[in-house]
């Protein structure tokens, strides 16, 4: 057995070599190659694999297709370049709806049930060699054969294969890096810009967040990858969450609109530098700065033209009386007076910001925070004569999906409101004089309640860990 397998890949690698000359495996699957009988429904794949059939089910992979947001982006960008991007877009949205040719048309009445599957089970372990990154360059060899992590993997049903690229961030990469196919424009840089931070030269990849329970780093998850498979000390997790938490509510996909908040509550951190001490009258000087301290690329990223990601400041006085605000949202859902927009902004070919990121010619900026890397803001006030001390002074990061309005044109005025989440938040309090900042409230009593409450919850906490 293990002979064959070297030599069937001996025999590959001397095909490769014959065939090319050079070291690239082979030319990615064409449209249209192949049928789209021959991919497996995902519902064979759950009788054995029920745990990562129901990670996967309602991810953004599993409705990389069926996404209204994509759907009606996808129609723009037809009609935009006159049909030119229908087969690009689809080939990373419905990987099996293009080597089967069912796209075109793209109205979707040729498609069948398993290519609207979107980025689905049989798709991505027929990968059997890859092209590099960006654009999907993804060679397929669908069958009996499913490639994977392991290399002592045995099943009844399908023969087992380990292929290297499945534990690399190049996998991901091969989706996650889209180029402009007219102009070569870099319009998704999620891959690149791991590979230039400071995860890759860690070694930390896109699954060490992205498929362990860990969020921002790698943790470990023992179990077992199949019925009757052995025990293993890591089975990589396959809910693949990202910051979307207004499609997957849409969807009515609670469970990863929940993850995603849980996410993007993990990317970043913040930090305050306000005085203490400040009198009426005066005028108040606030540094923010904000880290991405979680994220293995930059953050927003993907669609990071589309996503929005600012601060919100506020400073209110002891009765609420508001002196300073930046970057709430008003009635109609613009995000009013934010200091900058950490995102990208794509120029058309009249030098014109768009958010169609089909006709995009240039990047106009770039505003986005590197992998640990850090920026700042700077704000200021004066404090009225008439204010109640003491001041309250907070930050929140905030991020959105998309701009409100771009949901109202495409979808129509109030049908969907996109949620803003609260990535995180900081706050401090100014004082009029010195001394009340250091006076902490407490009574020894309350603090011994309060002692006594934590042990309690520990304990039913340790128990309820237990069962
Ligand atoms: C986006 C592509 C993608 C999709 C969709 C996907 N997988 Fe995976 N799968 C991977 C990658 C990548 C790994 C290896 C991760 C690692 O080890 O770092 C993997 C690992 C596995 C493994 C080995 C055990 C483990 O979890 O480590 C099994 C079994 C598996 N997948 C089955 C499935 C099934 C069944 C489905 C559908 C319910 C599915 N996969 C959907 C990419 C995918
Ligand atoms: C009859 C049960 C059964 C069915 C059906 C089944 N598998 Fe598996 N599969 C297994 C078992 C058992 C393993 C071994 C797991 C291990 O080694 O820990 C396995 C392993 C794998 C691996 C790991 C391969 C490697 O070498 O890393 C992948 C990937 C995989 N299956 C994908 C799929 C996909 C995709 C489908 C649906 C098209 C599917 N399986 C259907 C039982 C099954
Ligand atoms: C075959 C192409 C393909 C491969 C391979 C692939 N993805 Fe994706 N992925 C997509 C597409 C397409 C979407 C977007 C679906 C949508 O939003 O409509 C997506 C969505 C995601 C999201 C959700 C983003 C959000 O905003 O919430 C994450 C996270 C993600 N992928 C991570 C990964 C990781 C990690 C890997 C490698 C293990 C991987 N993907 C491999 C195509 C792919
Ligand atoms: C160190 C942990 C870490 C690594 C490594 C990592 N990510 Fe992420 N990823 C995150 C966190 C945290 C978020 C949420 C913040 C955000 O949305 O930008 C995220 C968000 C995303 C999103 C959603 C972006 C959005 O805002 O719409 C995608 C897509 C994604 N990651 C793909 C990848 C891919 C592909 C790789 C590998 C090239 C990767 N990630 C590596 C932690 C990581
Ligand atoms: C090389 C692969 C690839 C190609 C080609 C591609 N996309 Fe995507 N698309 C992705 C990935 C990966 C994501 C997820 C990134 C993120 O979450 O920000 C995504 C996300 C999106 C989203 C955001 C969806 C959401 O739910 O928030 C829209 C809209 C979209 N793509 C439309 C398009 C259109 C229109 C085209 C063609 C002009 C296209 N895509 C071409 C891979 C691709």
């Amino acid at each position: 057995m293990k002979f064959r397998r070297s030599y069937k890949r001996l025999l590959t690698i001397l095909l490769l070599f014959t065939a090319t000359g050079i070291t690239l495996a082979a030319a990615p699957t064409e449209h249209g190659e192949l049928s789209s009988d021959i991919f497996i429904d995902n519902t064979k794949c759950e009788q054995c694999h029920a745990i990562i059939h129901y990670q996967w089910r309602g991810t953004m992979h599993y409705n990389a297709y069926e996404d209204p947001f994509y759907q009606k982006e996808f129609i723009e960008a037809s009609n935009d370049t006159s049909g030119i991007v229908d087969t690009f877009c689809s080939r990373c949205h419905t990987p099996i709806g293009i080597v089967s040719g069912e796209i075109p048309p793209i109205d979707g009445s040729q498609l069948s049930d398993i290519a609207r599957q979107g980025v689905q089970c049989d798709f991505c372990h027929v990968i059997s060699a890859s092209n590099g990154t960006g654009n999907a360059p993804f060679i397929v060899s669908p069958g009996k054969t499913k490639w994977g992590p392991f290399n002592d993997s045995k099943s009844a049903y399908h023969e087992s294969e380990y292929l290297e690229l499945y534990t690399r961030s190049e996998y991901c990469g091969m989706c996650h890096n889209v180029i402009h196919p007219l102009n070569g424009l870099v319009i998704d840089d999620t891959y690149t810009t791991w590979k230039e931070g400071a995860y890759a030269e860690e070694g930390v990849v896109c699954q060490d967040c992205h498929m362990t329970p860990g969020i921002t780093q790698f943790e470990a998850n023992p179990g077992r990858a199949g019925s009757g498979a052995k025990k293993r000390e890591h089975i990589s997790t396959h809910d693949i969450v990202g910051g979307n938490a207004f499609v997957t509510k849409i969807l009515g996909e609670e469970k990863y609109s929940e993850m995603a908040v849980e996410r993007l509550e993990k990317a970043a951190t913040l930090s305050l530098d306000a005085p203490e001490i400040a009198q009426r009258g005066e005028n108040v000087s606030l540094t923010i700065s904000i880290t991405n301290s979680g994220a293995g690329h930059k953050i927003p990223t993907g669609v990071s033209e589309i996503r929005q990601m600012w601060l919100a400041v506020n400073v209110k006085d002891r009765n609420g009386k508001e002196l300073y605000n930046t970057g709430e949202i008003d009635d109609d859902g613009t995000v009013v007076n934010a200091t900058k927009m950490y995102n990208t902004i794509l120029g058309d070919s009249h030098g014109q910001s768009t958010l169609s990121f089909w006709l995009a010619e240039s990047i106009l900026e770039d505003n986005r925070i590197p992998p640990k890397g850090t920026v700042t803001e700077k704000h200021a006030f004066e404090i009225p004569v008439d204010v109640a001390y003491p001041l309250k002074v907070e930050a929140t990061l905030k991020y959105r999906s998309a701009p409100q309005e771009t949901i109202n044109y495409l979808f129509g005025d109030n049908v969907y409101e996109v949620p803003v989440i609260n990535m995180t938040i900081v706050s401090s309090s100014i004082y009029e004089n010195e001394g009340e900042a250091t006076e902490v409230p407490s009574t020894p009593g309350i603090t011994a309640l309060g002692s006594i409450t934590f042990v309690i919850c520990a304990a039913y906490c340790i128990r309820r860990r237990k069962i």
